[in-house]
């Protein structure tokens, strides 16, 4: 038997509303599915505007320059992310700056706060001592199903003129509360926030992203500068330098099928979850890590941690053990300071960064995954 680890789930009118945009002839970047899939996930997060794009690396790079993002300015991002986080602050023409994260993969903020207080704070925004750079930005990321305690981030930027891009590419689906109690769908309470709707995504387009924001401006921005800034659409007149980035109508189809079965395809995870954890409880070994109480994750990713004085190597013995069985794992992911083009790039404190890296693997966490899968994999780990 073999296992992968995240596979996508369509069983809702996927079909149905795919082969209406090609009966319709609606197939390119303008179409009633794409404004019907941008509509509900506004109604399924509650932001106030959503413009679909083609990935979630894009719904980052267009974030960044509508939030005004400029040549040499820097951005504190998460070393424990993936790449496409940090490649986004470049395609921007802007330098990462790297954060730590704390034991549930979320951005350090008390660590990022720290920093940013060291730095050359004036009347509008904040320098950094070191390289002499406007710090523009932070992106906090919410990864496998976590969330960063936004709170606090969001005074300390609001108040230094800090621009906030919530990569909130593997959360669509995960709502937390804040200290006064209210439910937040993560990628609101920041300036912007992104997601992605990537093969392994809890809904998937193929591929495709989207951004979400409360600001009206930003919006028209994006709108604008995705569809290669066209101010007339009969004489074609472009007023700057635009992209081709837009979601399909036929991705968007896709989509709005997919969202419509999210509450599900979260029911299902939670249950392999609850199931995983259930026949780990007694291992000392290893460890599913679980979700703060206050938190309803969508459970995109199973994080399995090794409490035995992790080593390197015996994670990766334990990754060879799962391959060799065809059971499809992988580690968290390899921290940015450590690739190749960001070893240059300043970098804080990155301790707990680090120890996730060396001691925690994903697990197989498909919707469809079954209980035997389950049980395989449990017998696997304990060999
Ligand atoms: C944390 C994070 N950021 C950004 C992305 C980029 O999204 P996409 O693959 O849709 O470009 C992904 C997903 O792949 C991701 O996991």
């Amino acid at each position: 038997m073999s296992i992968p680890l995240c596979t996508p789930h369509f069983d809702g009118r996927e079909s149905q509303y795919v082969l209406d945009c090609i009966e319709t002839g609606w197939v390119s970047t303008v179409g009633t599915y794409v404004s019907r899939f941008e509509k509900a996930i506004c109604e399924y997060t509650g932001a106030n505007h959503a413009v679909a794009v083609n990935s979630g690396s894009t719904a980052l790079h267009m974030a960044l320059i509508a939030g005004g993002v400029e040549s040499g300015d820097e951005v504190i991002v998460p070393s424990m992310t993936f790449i496409a986080t940090a490649n986004a602050v470049r395609y921007a023409d802007a330098q990462p700056i790297f954060a730590d994260c704390d034991d549930n993969f979320a951005l350090d903020v008390v660590r990022v706060t720290t920093f940013l207080n060291a730095q050359d704070i004036r009347k509008d925004g904040i320098w950094n001592r070191e390289t002499g750079r406007r710090i523009k930005a932070v992106i906090p990321v919410h990864l496998y199903g976590y969330t960063v305690d936004m709170g606090d981030l969001v005074s300390f930027c609001r108040k230094h003129q800090i621009l906030i891009v919530e990569d909130a590419t593997e959360s669509l689906g995960t709502f937390y509360q804040d200290a006064a109690g209210k439910r937040h769908h993560t990628g609101i309470q920041g300036d912007l926030g992104c997601f992605s709707f990537n093969g392994n995504k809890i809904i998937t387009t193929g591929g495709g992203g989207m951004v979400v924001t409360g600001n009206t401006a930003y919006a028209e921005t994006l709108r604008h500068i995705t569809t290669q800034a066209k101010i007339d659409p009969i004489f074609y007149v472009h007023d700057q330098v635009g992209y081709n980035n837009r979601l399909t109508n036929l991705q968007a189809a896709l989509g709005l099928a997919q969202l419509e079965q999210i509450e599900t395809f979260i029911l299902k995870k939670t249950q392999h979850f609850n199931y995983y954890r259930e026949l780990l409880e007694e291992n000392i070994t290893y460890e599913i890590r679980d979700y703060p109480e206050d938190l309803r994750s969508n459970k995109w990713f199973f994080s399995l941690r090794l409490n035995a004085t992790p080593a390197l190597e015996s994670r990766d013995k334990l990754i060879q053990r799962f391959l060799n069985e065809k059971i499809q794992v992988r580690p968290v992911w390899r921290p940015l300071h450590l690739q190749e083009p960001y070893r240059k790039n300043q970098v804080l404190d990155v301790s707990t960064t680090e120890k996730l890296w060396n001691s925690t693997i994903n697990l197989p966490c498909s919707v469809d995954l079954t209980r035997t899968e389950i049980d395989r994999v449990v017998e696997v780990l304990n060999t």
